[in-house]
């Protein structure tokens, strides 16, 4: 008798922690080529001189992934070379990190079970150098999400909300400890970045914010944030609540669409050294078949 309650009792442990994470083969993948944007600050992106797609940005409202899906990599080939770039000939990386690529695809995977959100982010590394500027962690991949159109321009502009010229390592950089914000960012109103990390050197998951200032804690949604090596492949995956609610949490609802990018630092690199994605848009069962940038999260 108590051998069966037993073995019931397993039994049941084992489905529950089948059913924590979804079955990844039944979930559609989104090719994403992030890229290395070298100082391609939100000044430089809205600046008419430097890049003549601002007027299309700001009144046709056309968003950084309508036209550079296609030539992300081109962008991040010239870019982490040193060469000129925009309308301006501007040179955005000056000083190009010997042998680094300029973009990397991603196959970008998401899904919910109706009290949790799951991603699941997979890519080939390139060839890593010798220089060293995070010893501690090889690999750093951060997602920003907004509270679904909290954050100003980010339909449009993903994380650049939060890229400045005055940042570290950027132009006009004067302290090396600033970090991303969001101009007039307000937790309070909801107008920030939640922001999620996970770390190869480190096994705690991340879970901060982007409001006047970044803040690498003081979330409480994120329950894991896992990463490894597969043969050639590196393979992270999140787990978050769907509730939020803590500080510096965005919940995540069915009737709201999401805004989000994300990054990845790798061949322990860190601040502006690392690919980026475009912005892209979430929502949870609702198809969006018209915009490509858009992802429908379906319940698994
Ligand atoms: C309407 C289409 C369009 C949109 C929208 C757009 N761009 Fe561009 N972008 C261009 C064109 C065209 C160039 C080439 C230089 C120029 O004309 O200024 C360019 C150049 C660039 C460059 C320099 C690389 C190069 O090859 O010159 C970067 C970086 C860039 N864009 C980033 C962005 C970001 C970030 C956004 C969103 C905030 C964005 N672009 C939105 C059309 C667009």
């Amino acid at each position: 008798m108590k051998k069966i309650a037993l073995a019931i009792a397993a039994g049941a442990m084992f489905a529950g922690a089948a059913l924590a994470a979804p079955d990844w083969s039944k979930v559609p993948q989104r090719k994403m080529t992030l890229f290395y944007p070298g100082q391609s600050s939100l000044e430089w992106v809205m600046n008419k001189p430097d890049h003549s797609a601002v007027p299309d940005i700001v009144d046709k409202k056309r968003s950084c992934a309508k036209c550079h899906e296609g030539d992300a990599q081109e962008i991040g080939d010239k870019i982490v070379a040193g060469k000129p770039v925009g309308s301006s000939k501007t040179v955005l990386e000056p000083t190009p990190p010997a042998g680094k690529v300029g973009a990397i695809p991603v196959m970008f995977q998401a899904a919910h079970d109706g009290s949790k959100i799951y991603f699941r982010f997979e890519w080939v590394p390139p060839k890593t150098g010798t220089k060293k500027l995070d010893a501690k962690n090889e690999v750093k991949l951060t997602m920003m999400f907004d509270g679904g159109g909290t954050v100003d321009g980010a339909e449009l502009n993903g994380c650049w909300a939060t890229c400045h010229n005055d940042l570290r390592s950027m132009k006009d950089a004067k302290d090396d400890k600033k970090t991303k914000y969001i101009k007039n960012g307000d937790l309070a109103s909801g107008k920030f970045m939640d922001l999620i990390q996970y770390r190869s050197g480190e096994k705690t998951p991340v879970d901060g914010h982007v409001a006047e200032a970044r803040h690498m804690e003081g979330g409480k949604a994120l329950l894991k944030a896992e990463g490894k090596k597969e043969g050639n492949k590196w393979i992270v995956t999140f787990e978050r609540t769907l509730a939020g609610g803590v500080k510096g949490d965005h919940a995540i609802t069915a009737d709201k669409v999401y805004n989000f990018g994300f990054a990845i630092h790798e061949d322990y690199t860190n601040a502006r050294f690392h690919y980026v994605s475009l912005g892209y848009q979430f929502g949870l069962d609702k198809p969006n078949p018209g915009v490509k940038s858009y992802i429908d999260v379906q319940k698994q």
